[in-house]
């Protein structure tokens, strides 16, 4: 598995007071409301960094160095603990652990008997005081010696149960977390309340158990894994406990109705050697991600309690247990940028593109940032180092901005004034915002699409008329245009009779626009101008397509097998569209159309090119590819229209210079795709030259 993060390397005497600083104030964060200014790997790093410069100049250890100490040092609350609370020491991989348990047999003189194998739970402890079978005081660890009172949190912890099964006096420890669907339940009470939300499971934990005077309540949930007498109880019952084995007192506490590792998948075993213990530590591990709460590693125990009694405590952990940490659930990257996208029902919300980040196995490029203001809260800018969180179904999180890396060329992130979409007004008065027109918001999106100059290519429709027509009720849809009456147009504010008779003019002239514009119109997702004439061509009609199922989809060279059920699915919702477009006298076949033969492997195996027919035309069996500034005949020319252009001539367009590539039409400024050509000798003309070669298809 992983090995420990290197540590930091302090140089010299002022690095070292400046990393104890840090980690004090990352401590005191991590312990205090769960925040994080660092995250964990970065830590461990610093605090191991602390450690080999402490012991290179003990003469120069601060006494408030969090070395040595139960949560870093940080300190919270003034309930005694009856017996401490103690940390964990930690191992990074299966040697180091061999090398812990084998250190442990040597202190015994003799092997462990048996060892119990547990998740760690990454919540936060807290000791659960039972008197007489009632929850009488619930206390959080504090500095492992005193804790915060908590008790007001008695009754929002499932797994913690009021009454135990029988009327025992004993302290249960364990932890209170979250799981995902109590911290998604959460973050939507609390984004309700003030439009902000938790960064993570964790911290939201943390704050709920000591929040006293919140108007909504969140549940937690407690696992146990402990149970301690009082030091002074002398009752049978006591002692019995004392001297049970580790597994038998869990399944004694289960037993009182407590709530245990035991109901989930990942609960305790006893393993009698230490490969067994390592293919637990393995199954743990693989089942981390789908667990409905976060477990940060495993936690390997003397199972009997005379192995324990005779290991024994450091100061800050006990030796009779370890914790094998897991890859890190946050990391440190990158602010990029920040993309806005508009919902379904008009909810503008900001999404962050981070420098790809690998966190538990997945990369990790974008992550949600909730919502506008919550980026103000944050203070984040683009630029910044950022700690971003994911575990398990949990979408990934920025949590905050790391400021002390900051290098002063952040910059802050732009917010729109204007809906990203559709340009109208943003109605800001809820912390989620949402474009003025809600879900009307995509339909001008999608009718702008379908009328733009590389689909119906309707002259005159600008967003603003098309949102005219939609607020007067004249369409619903980019199929409504074909029906619109002279009338109706000139009823519109500021339409003259020259304008509405030129927009109904090109109206009817994208009528007869190819099957390839007009389904490309139809804003399918996954099938963008090229793969629209590729499946144009395919076909040859819209009845082709519509028949077709998800198999014949994927014969359509560069679709992907991923992509076709999802075209189906989004041409079976499109289906009254299309019927009107039908109704309307919009051209639905491919001009000159003529079955494909064989699937064409050149074509399948550089989906780049498009797919055409090469029997015919100047260009016939040619790869094109165009770059540059087109000139001349071929100046009003989008690319679109270029590559439609050069398939009519019987050639492939293709969008980058390969060995494959037959002809490079190079206008001004061509940059590197011209170099490219140049290198592999591939033949270079200008737009002049070419629109000489394709007159006849112009
Ligand atoms: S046993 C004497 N078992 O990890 C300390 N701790 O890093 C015995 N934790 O403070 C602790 N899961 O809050 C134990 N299965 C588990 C645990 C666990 C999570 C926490 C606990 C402890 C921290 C140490």
């Amino acid at each position: 598995m992983t090995d420990a993060p290197p540590s930091a390397l302090l140089a010299d005497q002022s690095a070292y007071t400046e990393a104890v600083q840090l980690a004090l104030d990352a401590a005191a964060a991590y312990y205090g409301d769960g925040t994080s200014t660092l995250d964990d790997d970065a830590y461990d790093r610093l605090v191991r960094g602390i450690q080999a410069y402490e012991a290179e100049h003990p003469e120069q250890v601060l006494p408030s160095s969090p070395t040595g100490k139960v949560a870093g040092g940080a300190v919270v609350g003034d309930v005694p603990h009856t017996v401490p609370m103690l940390s964990l020491d930690n191992v990074f991989s299966a040697e180091k652990l061999v090398d812990w348990a084998a250190s442990l047999e040597r202190r015994l003189g003799r092997p462990v008997t048996a060892w119990s194998v547990e998740p760690k739970l990454d919540g936060l402890a807290i000791a659960a005081r039972y008197r007489d079978g009632r929850l009488a005081q619930l206390v959080t660890r504090g500095d492992g010696t005193k804790g915060e009172d908590v008790s007001h949190a008695i009754g929002t912890i499932v797994g913690l149960p009021a009454r135990l099964a029988e009327p025992v006096t004993v302290e249960l420890r364990g932890e209170v977390m979250m799981t995902t669907s109590q911290f998604e339940a959460a973050c939507a009470k609390r984004q309700a309340h003030d439009g902000t939300t938790f960064a993570n499971p964790r911290s939201a934990a943390a704050g709920t158990l000591r929040a006293q005077d919140r108007p909504y309540v969140c549940e937690l949930t407690f696992f146990g894994y402990g149970a301690l007498p009082a030091p002074d109880d002398a009752s049978e019952q006591a002692a019995r406990l004392r001297e049970l084995p580790h597994s038998e007192v869990m399944a004694w506490v289960a037993g009182q109705g407590v709530q245990t590792t035991a109901v989930t998948d990942v609960g305790g075993i006893v393993a009698t050697t230490l490969e067994q213990v390592q293919e637990r530590i393995e199954q743990i591990a693989a089942k981390r991600a789908e667990l409905a709460f976060g477990i940060d590693g495993i936690v390997i125990k003397c199972d009997l309690a005379a192995d324990q009694a005779q290991a024994g405590f450091s100061s800050r952990a006990p030796r009779w247990a370890i914790a094998y940490k897991l890859p890190a659930t946050e990391k440190i990257t990158k602010l990029l940028g920040v993309e806005w996208n508009v919902g379904r029902s008009g909810i503008i919300a900001p999404r962050a593109v981070l420098e790809p980040v690998e966190i538990d196995g997945s990369t990790i490029t974008y992550a949600t940032l909730h919502n506008a203001s919550d980026i103000g809260r944050r203070g984040l800018m683009l630029g910044d180092s950022v700690v971003v969180y994911k575990a398990g179904d949990v979408i990934p999180r920025v949590e905050a901005p790391v400021v002390h890396l900051r290098t002063g060329k952040e910059e802050p992130i732009p917010i729109p004034q204007v809906c990203p979409l559709c340009g109208d007004a943003i109605d800001a008065s809820q912390e989620r915002w949402r474009c003025v027109r809600g879900r009307a918001c995509r339909v001008i999106a999608s009718i702008g699409y379908a009328a733009g100059r590389d689909q119906l290519d309707i002259e005159g429709l600008a967003e603003k008329r098309i949102r005219q027509m939609l607020d007067a009720g004249l369409i619903a849809d980019f199929a409504d245009l074909f029906f619109l009456t002279r009338e109706q147009v000139l009823g519109l504010e500021r339409m003259g009779e020259t304008s509405t008779d030129n927009l109904l003019a090109a109206i009817e002239r994208a009528k007869a626009q190819p099957l390839s514009r007009v389904f490309c119109a139809l804003g399918v997702r996954g099938t963008g101008r090229a793969m629209s004439r590729r499946i144009a061509k395919h076909f040859g009609s819209m009845d082709a397509i519509r028949a077709a199922d998800a198999e014949a989809i994927e014969a359509v060279p560069g679709l992907g097998s991923g992509k076709a059920p999802v075209v189906v699915t989004e041409l079976v919702g499109l289906s009254d569209l299309i019927d009107k477009l039908i109704r309307a006298g919009v051209n639905m076949t491919h001009p000159n159309w003529t079955p494909p033969a064989a699937p064409d492997a050149e074509a399948k195996a550089d989906p780049d090119a498009e797919a055409s027919d090469t029997s015919k035309g100047p260009l016939a069996g040619m790869s094109v590819v165009v770059t540059g500034a087109m000139s001349g005949a071929l100046e009003a020319l989008t690319r679109n229209q270029m590559n439609e252009l050069i398939e009519r001539a019987g050639g492939r367009s293709s969008s980058s210079v390969s060995a494959k590539t037959s002809l490079l039409v190079a206008g001004e400024n061509a940059g590197s795709k011209r170099a490219k050509a140049e290198t592999l000798g591939v033949h270079i003309v200008t737009p002049d030259n070419f629109a000489a070669q394709i007159s006849a298809f112009l």
